[in-house]
């Protein structure tokens, strides 16, 4: 039987509908000043079908020339990045299990026919907080395996206010978004799905 790799953890409908709107418009708020854009691969400079902004003190970005990486400046403006709002800084507080606030939070854009491929979250110089992924909007399916790009996955269909922690084990698992489900949430009138996912980048 496939379980969930340690220290993974599904938490449904978090955040209600009104936590869900408030925290949507905050992150209106970012976007329209710190845009969304779209990076591209390493090497190959293919561009990510979703597209991403980030606030917190860094932000992770990717392009052709240098790769993955984290800085704190939005890679197509130059502007600093905005704060986290203080309601993911709670809702990080509430659920991390970690005794320092996040640092980075990359906002994710995807429309209804995008996915993200499967891939670990190993650009941070330290894994010991866990990543706290947030969904709004469309439902999407998401997967889960383990250290290794070929052990056996998990799938789960993240729907608008779960959350997702990928702590211990997890925190090193190949994850990623397999489809997402047009029409299937109206917190988006534009339709699509945003994910959020909270970081710590630094050790503390
Ligand atoms: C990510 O791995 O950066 C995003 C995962 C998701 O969209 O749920
Ligand atoms: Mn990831």
């Amino acid at each position: 039987m496939k379980t969930f790799p340690d220290g993974f953890r599904w938490l449904q409908h978090h955040l209600d509908a009104g936590e869900q709107k408030t925290l949507l418009s905050g992150i209106r708020g970012i976007i329209a000043a710190t845009p969304l854009y779209r990076p591209a691969m390493p090497r190959t400079g293919k561009p990510f079908s979703v597209q991403m902004t980030n606030c917190g003190t860094l932000g992770w970005v990717s392009d052709k020339e240098r790769g993955y990486r984290y800085q704190a400046t939005h890679p197509v403006t130059g502007q600093q990045w905005l704060p986290i709002p203080d309601q993911l800084q709670k809702l990080w507080a509430d659920v991390a299990e970690f005794p320092a606030p996040p640092e980075a939070c990359l906002i994710n854009y995807y429309g209804s026919n995008n996915k993200m491929g499967s891939h670990t979250d190993s650009d941070e110089q330290t894994f010991d907080a866990p990543v706290v992924s947030i969904s709004l909007g469309d439902t999407a399916t998401f997967h889960v395996g383990g250290s290794k790009r070929t052990d056996p996955k998990h799938r789960i269909r993240l729907q608008s206010g779960d959350v997702a922690v990928l702590g211990g084990a997890s925190r090193r698992a190949y994850h990623g978004i397999d489809r997402v489900f047009a029409n299937s949430s109206a917190l988006l009138p534009e339709g699509g799905r945003i994910n959020l996912t909270l970081r710590r980048v630094t050790a503390c």
